[in-house]
């Protein structure tokens, strides 16, 4: 089996969600590891659990400190820990967004109401109040803008006759500690899904004009220009001439922009067989973080490089403007 994903899972009170994060990945097939449960309240109870149960902690109160200086605290607690997702669970504090946006794409919550409803604080008491028939959670990336990532997994939870926002909230806790762990392994497994990773890739390549897809070599290529002259801006390789890769490969401008990328960023950049032979540089995707607008960006300037000139003209006058 591949390498597990190591969490973090950050929490200020309970943590119940954490402790259902721990046994879910107690189970053999589980695609996580909990390295660290990190808290800004040393009193909080789940850290009692984490260590009885061999998992490192990390404690440290945020009072008379600012919050870039707290967040500097449990960032390195978990870098230290060699973490590469964050997973909050009831952690009470806003993130700066700094470090929001280092762990884009790499930090999930959860939320307890049906997002994109009831942001914030006092979910249940205001479902209620709306006499909404149904609360719920939802699990969300993290993003600068409070509760407002995108959603990955909900579930609904009916609010009952005389449900008061306490018993409410123990009833959607029960769904949470079902939802979560799924929500969190399916996470962290996609970027090493291939298909996952292939279906992405084709939403982004086939969104540009005039394009298709064409098998080449056993791999899925992506072309411009028609069914009889077509060229082929971006092909798939899963794990091609021993690599252990999953990448997009694209072309470059030359060869020495292709190794510059190579030498100045490997863990990103590569140089593949064959292809790199031409020109082509391959692009890591089963890594965390892909940063997939950047993506986008080397398919349309690879697309550009080989498309007709009616379809670029078109461009390069937009561009003027
Ligand atoms: C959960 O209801 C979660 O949705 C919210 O805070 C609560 C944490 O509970 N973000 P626990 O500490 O996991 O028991």
């Amino acid at each position: 089996m591949a390498e597990k994903a190591r969490i973090a899972i950050f929490i200020s009170g309970a943590g119940t969600n954490m402790a259902a994060l721990v046994y879910a990945s107690r189970i053999a097939e589980c695609p996580y590891e909990v390295v660290l449960v990190a808290s800004n309240d040393p009193a909080a109870a789940g850290l009692a659990l984490a260590q009885a149960e061999g998992i490192a902690t990390f404690a440290h109160p945020h009072k008379g400190m600012t919050r870039d200086a707290h967040d500097a605290a449990m960032e390195t607690a978990v870098l230290e820990a060699g973490a590469d997702t964050i997973v909050l669970a009831g952690y009470m504090r806003i993130l700066s967004d700094g470090f929001v946006e280092r762990w884009a794409g790499r930090m999930l919550n959860i939320h307890p109401s049906l997002l994109p409803l009831y942001k914030g604080l006092d979910t249940h008491g205001r479902a209620i109040a709306a006499g909404d028939r149904y609360a719920g959670t939802s699990v969300h990336l993290v993003t600068p803008e409070l509760d407002a990532g995108e959603v990955l997994a909900q579930v609904r939870v009916p609010i009952a006759a005389g449900d008061t926002p306490d018993s409410l909230a123990e009833r959607v806790k029960f769904a949470e500690h079902q939802l979560y762990p799924r929500a969190v392994a399916e996470y962290v497994g996609r970027w090493r899904d291939p298909a996952h990773l292939l279906a992405r890739l084709r939403a982004l390549a086939l969104a540009l004009a005039e394009t298709d897809e064409r098998e080449s070599h056993g791999s899925p290529g992506f072309r411009v220009g028609g069914e009889k002259s077509g060229k082929y801006f971006a092909y798939f390789a899963d794990q091609h001439h021993g690599t252990p890769h999953i990448a997009l490969l694209v072309r470059t401008g030359s060869m020495d922009e292709l190794l510059a990328l190579v030498e100045d960023q490997p863990e990103i950049y590569f140089k593949p067989a064959y292809y790199g032979a031409s020109g082509w540089v391959g692009i890591i995707l089963n890594r965390p973080g892909v940063d997939w607008d950047e993506v986008a960006e080397w398919l349309h300037r690879s697309w550009r490089s080989v498309a007709p000139k009616r379809l670029t003209r078109m461009m390069y006058i937009a561009d003027e403007f």
